[in-house]
């Protein structure tokens, strides 16, 4: 299918060999798998779901009470498997005439019963206390003064940011700068809103699951301890593309960011090639105004996501595919090929069309 699903590193295809080896890993009392830089154009990619290894604190917060969980989990495994080899060698079928005589029926039994109510109620309660301590100091944590603030809302099947204080909109790429854990602190607070369904910010290695529901406001937090790209996805279904609702968060250094910055709040040069002068002509002529905005020109829709900087970001399509030429030819050409049910339609462009546009699109940085 395309170059496009070849193209995330280490994501959808080595996700679930990724995620079983993480828990062999664990199971087998080893440190999990490293995660190791990929290769690639982009420097350093934090693979998706390795939440044994937390480089941000509220994912390390969530640590000890995962270990916890896991534990307690695999005890009552081993528990059951051993109570079931038990069975099945002690009374296995010893003859013919086993099988014509009826084991003896038991009903009842108050200490069995008692066990199996109350150990369970012991256990669920520890969870719910351990859980609820967990998202209660996740949850509470002051946020410095100054700190950085985003406006996150879930859209089917992308994420709009928005940066309130910067005057900065953007989507699916979040740019925060790095923390320093013994230094100075520049912890994100991440405001979570939906304009559709429910959907769910995760991002495994930075912060563990928050909703973004619809109506409601809640709130999470990032302090990154690395710079890089780190992956996330939507973990609440939402509808067919739920799977392809990726996010990256893209960790810089203090100056870096602050160049992101400057970058962003300053408008895209003027196209001047000739082509994306004509594609620039063809986007306002065509209906993509109506759901994309582009700062300082007619198009002012809210739909779909902000193209102002389109050009500067890694991927397109909500992570589907790299933001190459050919990617985005073959986007424009029929989103449904790369994202099928995505609400971006087949405009029925003429070849022209999706040269000039092409061109034009990547003049936006
Ligand atoms: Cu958005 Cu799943």
């Amino acid at each position: 299918m395309s170059p496009i699903r070849s193209y995330i590193p280490g994501f959808r295809k080595n996700f679930i060999s990724f995620a079983t080896a993480a828990l062999l890993f664990y199971i087998a009392g080893s440190a999990s798998s490293a995660a190791e830089p990929q290769s690639g154009s982009i420097p350093e990619i934090h693979r998706i779901a390795d939440i044994f290894q937390p480089l941000s604190r509220p994912a390390e917060l969530l640590l000890e009470p995962t270990h916890l969980v896991l534990l307690i989990c695999l005890g009552i495994f081993l528990v059951v498997i051993a109570v079931l080899v038990y069975v099945l060698i002690k009374f296995r079928p010893r003859g013919p005439e086993d099988h014509l005589e009826e084991p003896p029926q038991v009903y009842g039994s108050y200490n069995i019963e008692m066990a199996w109510t109350v150990i369970p109620c012991l256990i669920v309660f520890v969870l719910v206390l351990v859980s609820a301590r967990s998202i209660v100091e996740i949850q509470d944590q002051p946020m410095p003064e100054g700190a950085l603030k985003i406006r996150l809302i879930g859209h089917q099947w992308w994420w709009e940011i928005q940066y309130p204080d910067l005057g900065i909109i953007t989507a699916n790429e979040i740019h925060v700068p790095v923390s320093s854990k013994d230094g100075k602190q520049r912890p994100t607070h991440i405001i979570l809103e939906s304009a559709d369904v429910i959907h769910s910010f995760w991002v495994p290695q930075l912060a563990g699951k928050t909703d973004l529901v619809p109506n409601r406001v809640n709130h999470t937090w990032i302090e990154p301890f690395k710079t890089g790209v780190f992956l996330g996805n939507c973990a609440e279904y939402c509808g067919t593309q739920h799977a392809n609702m990726l996010l990256r968060v893209i960790v810089q250094t203090p100056e870096d960011f602050q160049k992101w910055v400057e970058n962003q709040q300053q408008l895209p040069p003027e196209p001047k090639d000739a082509i994306a002068i004509q594609g620039k002509k063809d986007f306002f002529e065509l209906s993509c105004v109506s759901c994309h905005k582009i700062d300082a020109t007619p198009a002012e829709g809210v739909f779909g996501p902000d193209l102002t900087k389109f050009a500067i970001r890694q991927t397109l399509g909500a992570g589907v595919a790299a933001n190459t030429p050919e990617n985005l030819h073959a986007w424009l050409h029929d989103p449904d090929s790369l994202k099928p049910g995505c609400y971006m339609p087949d405009m029925k462009l003429s070849p022209q069309q999706l040269d000039s546009l092409v061109a034009y699109l990547q003049t936006l940085k």
